[in-house]
């Protein structure tokens, strides 16, 4: 039987205005390699440094990822703050290339009760980059989808209204203002969402990618871009 090969080429005219990530894989990388699982989140660090570039020279408007879910202080104390310690490196060594690259950073999640030192970084990143007007780099930290929905909930009741419409719901979400997700890309092969951006995610296309996010490089990115590109997104029409 023939074998056939698809081949695709990136069409740079058809980038996705969002790309949100699911930067799965990192403590089955280092596992595979004798390594303590926070060496995975620090090549995942590595990792994610040259994907924030990559998708500022392909021209993507947003890029969504997911670093810290809701669920995800049920790990061991010395991960939970192990991944927060690379937060504080991660603005520490990139946050003046973000800058001049014109990156707006912005935090969806409730960071309020992430460790002080993070929180610290967090601010200066806030800070540092608020009228930026490229690429707008979202982080989910202490973010869960259900959470955000609930959250949004709560801040309607306040207001007191007795019936509501998808923009006033959307309005109170961590990503008002950014347009839903094209893409959802997973690294590590699992096939689910785990609560990430359950309310934006309702017509995205998903991407699941083989390799651990550690070893996820520019050129696999555009392949699971490419993927994307050559989905037929009909919105529930024809
Ligand atoms: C999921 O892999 C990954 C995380 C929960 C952490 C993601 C963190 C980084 C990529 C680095 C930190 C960067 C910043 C900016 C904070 P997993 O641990 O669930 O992997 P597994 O499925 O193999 O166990």
């Amino acid at each position: 039987m023939p074998v056939v090969f698809m081949i695709f080429m990136l069409d740079k005219n058809n980038i996705p205005q969002h790309v949100a990530i699911i930067m799965d894989g990192n403590g089955r990388w280092a596992k595979e390699r004798g390594q303590m699982r926070v060496f995975g989140h620090n090549e995942g660090m590595n990792a994610l440094r040259e994907i924030v570039k990559h998708s500022d020279i392909l021209g993507v408007k947003y890029l969504t990822v997911y670093a810290f879910s809701t669920e995800n202080w049920k790990r061991p104390i010395e991960e939970v703050s192990g991944i927060f310690k690379l937060l504080v490196k991660y603005v520490a060594s990139e946050l003046d290339e973000l800058n001049r690259n014109n990156v707006m950073v912005n935090i969806i999640g409730d960071w309020s009760i992430i460790p002080e030192d993070a929180k610290k970084s967090v601010l200066k990143a806030l800070e540092t980059t608020k009228n930026n007007t490229g690429l707008v780099f979202n982080i989910a930290i202490n973010y869960g989808g259900r959470a955000e929905i609930i959250r949004a909930c709560n801040e309607l009741i306040k207001e007191g209204k007795d019936s509501i419409s998808e923009a006033d719901f959307e309005s109170k979400l961590y990503t008002n203002g950014c347009p839903d997700p094209d893409v959802i890309i997973r690294t590590g092969g699992e096939y689910r969402l785990s609560n990430f951006l359950t309310w934006q995610s309702a017509y995205s296309e998903l991407v699941i990618v083989d390799c651990y996010w550690p070893e996820f490089n520019p050129s696999q990115y555009e392949a699971a871009l490419e993927i994307y590109q050559s989905r037929n997104r009909r919105f529930g029409g024809l």
